[in-house]
């Protein structure tokens, strides 16, 4: 089903340009974007796995100050359309170019956006198995944030089942022949999830690939909007769409994380232990040191 927001349809794939496309939306009508975006890791250049990332109907290489430009501008652009109290979780990965490091803070931090976390994704594997470096085997996702109003810096606070998932997200990559590095299904879940708690929203990816955001924003009861350049990904990513159902489980199973047996509140009401921090704050005096043990205060 599409539907209206602003002039914005939902519920639909846009075949072009990132950029091109952002630039043509309304504002302020978006609630979370989950992006992964081409890395410019110069396709033959390197390793010999990023051989195999090679996509359908755009070149991955481009003169890196081009493309951190472009980064900014497409960030920028999702700043415009997304609404006051929104976020963006944006995937990146750190990169060496003849061996210098560049770190995505480079680019993500001149944009407009707040930066309120910087997630670390540990995928468990290293995507270049080379020998001047132990081995990558993680990559970033940035928490991005949209002030509500001046002086805005920080939001509204996290709700305690998915603040106790850590910043450090354990999910191995995806493995589809359709697509050469598509998101595994439980990570825009959980930043859907964790962002809109439950609630339903307006969710865009503007480097949607096969379509796995908007497959786990559909099945969250969310509206969405893809934009893709490959023709062929859109149209894999419609038909796993009218699938949705059959990855059900895996979301279900992601959100089954998103759990608390006391939340924070509860326990500061009880005087019971809520970290050391604020135990100090609050109390004034050292908690025992039985509790000091205890390795996640809020469990
Ligand atoms: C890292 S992949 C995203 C995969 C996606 N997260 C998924 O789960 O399938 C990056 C995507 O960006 C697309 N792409 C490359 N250049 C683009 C551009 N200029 N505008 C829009 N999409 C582009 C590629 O076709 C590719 O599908």
């Amino acid at each position: 089903m599409t539907g209206q927001s602003g002039n914005a349809e939902l519920n639909t794939i846009i075949v072009g340009d990132a950029l091109t496309v952002l630039r043509q939306l309304p504002d302020a009508f978006v609630d979370v974007t989950v992006t992964s975006p081409p890395y410019n890791k110069g396709e033959r250049d390197r390793g010999w796995l990023v051989d195999r990332v090679v996509y359908e109907g755009a070149r991955d290489s481009k003169d890196e100050a081009e493309y951190q430009a472009e980064q900014i501008a497409v960030l920028d652009e999702v700043y415009r359309v997304t609404r006051p109290g929104g976020s963006f979780f944006y995937n990146h990965k750190i990169r060496w170019v003849r061996g210098r490091l560049i770190h995505p803070y480079e680019w993500v931090s001149q944009s407009h956006w707040m930066l309120r976390q910087e997630i670390i994704w540990h995928r468990k594997i290293a995507a270049n198995i080379r020998g001047w470096r132990f081995w990558q085997v993680d990559e970033r996702i940035y928490w991005l944030y949209k002030p509500r109003f001046d002086g805005d810096t920080i939001g509204e606070e996290l709700n305690p089942r998915h603040a106790l998932l850590t910043s450090v997200w354990e999910i191995p990559p995806e493995r589809d022949p359709r697509h050469p590095n598509p998101f595994p299904i439980e990570l825009p879940t959980r930043c859907i999830y964790s962002a809109l708690d439950g609630e339903r929203g307006v969710v865009l990816d503007p480097y949607c690939g096969i379509g796995t955001t908007l497959v786990a924003a559909k099945l969250l009861g969310c509206d969405y909007l893809g934009i893709d350049i490959s023709a062929r990904y859109a149209e894999i990513a419609r038909e796993r769409l009218q699938n949705a159902g059959r990855e059900e489980t895996r979301v279900q199973a992601e959100v089954a994380l998103h759990v608390v047996r006391k939340t924070f509140r509860e326990r500061k009401e009880r005087g019971e232990w809520v970290g050391r921090f604020r135990q100090n704050m609050l109390l004034g005096h050292e908690p025992k040191e039985r509790v000091k043990q205890t390795r996640f205060p809020m469990e």
